[in-house]
Order: structure tokens, then sequence, then C-alpha cells
């Protein structure tokens, strides 16, 4: 279950956020949208707790975090890792066997560049990677911040079908996109606009 109830948040005296209430259920795929700077990657911050509000509630909070998976707009790969490496980290993190990474990667399009660095593939490349990183666990909670901004058409295709299933397996996955392919796989589209959810 991802949740904010009468959220606000104030950033230098600008009013960013002001009283967004959402719910995302178990199971269901919504997306978010909004123009640049509205605050959707704000709104996505506190919901995973990088960040506090000012007033009001979310959920997950700190007693399920450890079930939720995020995949921030600046994808936040470690550099030192490869990208297989990347992608098993959060099953390593969890103590459990290392299974399905080659399948999830090949099923992306960068199973030949599972050995390199991040800094060796392109950003796009890199973002398969992040997703990947994002689902392999089969997290409760997914937030996703632009799963798609730098993808072609036949990988954002991929990626959407990625994140369907997520859902469709059970987790609560919001996505913040301007991207209509994503609205479209939605089970319910979200607008972010002068500060409050739609
Ligand atoms: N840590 C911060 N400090 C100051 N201002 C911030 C901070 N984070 C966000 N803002 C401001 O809050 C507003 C919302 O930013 P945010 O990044 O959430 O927009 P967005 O909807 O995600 O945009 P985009 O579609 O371009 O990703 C912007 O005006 C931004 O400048
Ligand atoms: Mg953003």
């Amino acid at each position: 279950m991802i949740e904010a109830c009468g959220v606000h948040r104030t950033f230098g005296g600008v009013s960013v956020l002001r009283g967004v209430d959402l719910a995302v259920r178990a199971g269901e795929l919504v997306t978010l949208s909004g123009p640049s700077g509205s605050g959707k990657t704000a709104l996505l911050s506190l919901l995973c707790g990088f960040d506090l509000p000012d007033r009001g509630s979310v959920l997950p909070g700190p007693a399920s975090w450890s079930a939720c998976a995020v995949l921030p707009q600046s994808l936040g790969l470690a550099s030192e890792l490869t990208l297989e490496e990347n992608v098993a980290l959060p099953l390593r993190l969890a103590g459990r066997e290392v299974a399905g990474v080659t399948e999830l990667l090949a099923e992306l399009g960068i199973g030949h560049l599972a050995a390199r660095f991040p800094a060796q593939v392109s950003f796009g490349q890199q973002q398969r990677a992040a997703l990947a990183r994002a689902v392999i666990a089969r997290p409760a909670a997914l937030l996703a911040d632009e799963p798609t901004a730098h993808l072609d058409a036949v990988s954002a295709v991929a990626a959407v079908g990625l994140l369907r299933r997520a859902a469709d397996e059970g987790a609560a996955v919001l996505i913040a996109t301007h991207h209509d392919a994503v609205h479209e796989a939605a089970d319910r589209v979200l607008v972010l606009a002068d500060g409050q959810v739609s």
C-alpha cells in the first residue's frame, strides 16, 4: 500500500505540495502526471522516505521501507558494481538466493551488457538496469520516477510490461511519467497540479 494523507512540503518559502492525498492498493498500477516542476519527484521522495513532509503522513512508513523499491529519476546505480551486480544487490542485501537476474536483463534487452559497469553503457541502458534492480526482489510497493524517460519505443514497451507484471503479481506501483504509453498501462491516472493530486 502506498498512501499520502494531507501532505504538505515547502522548499525555500515555495509551497510545492499543498495537501496531497492519494492511495495505491496492492495489485494496482497508478501513474502520476503533471508539468515539469509540479512536484512529482518531491512527492515520490516523501513516499519512499528520502524526505519528510512538513505536515501530513505517508505510507510506506519506516516499518515497511524494506518492502519498498525505488527507481529514482537519477537512477542511483552503484558505479563500482556491474549491471548484473547492481540488479542482484536487493536480493543479496535481503540474504536471499540470487536468481532471475540474467533473465530480467535479457527481457530488457541488456543481457549482453551484464558484466559492464554503469559508466560503460548508455543512460537508457542504465535506466533499464535500474528498473530490473527495482523489481528483482518482488517488492510490495514500487515507486518509479520517469522510468521510460531515456528509452526508445521498443525498450519502453518492455519496461512498461515489467512494471505492469509487478502490479499483477501484487505490488502497489506508483509511476511518475510524461509518457502516454505508461499511462495506457495504468489502472488509474492521477494529475499533480497546483500542489494537489486529483
Ligand atoms: N530539495 C529542494 N530544494 C529546493 N527546491 C526544491 C527541492 N526539491 C524540489 N524543489 C522544487 O520543487 C518543485 C518541484 O520539483 P520536482 O522535482 O518535484 O518536479 P517534477 O514534477 O518532478 O518535475 P520533472 O517533471 O521535471 O521531473 C520545483 O520547483 C523544484 O525547484
Ligand atoms: Mg521529477
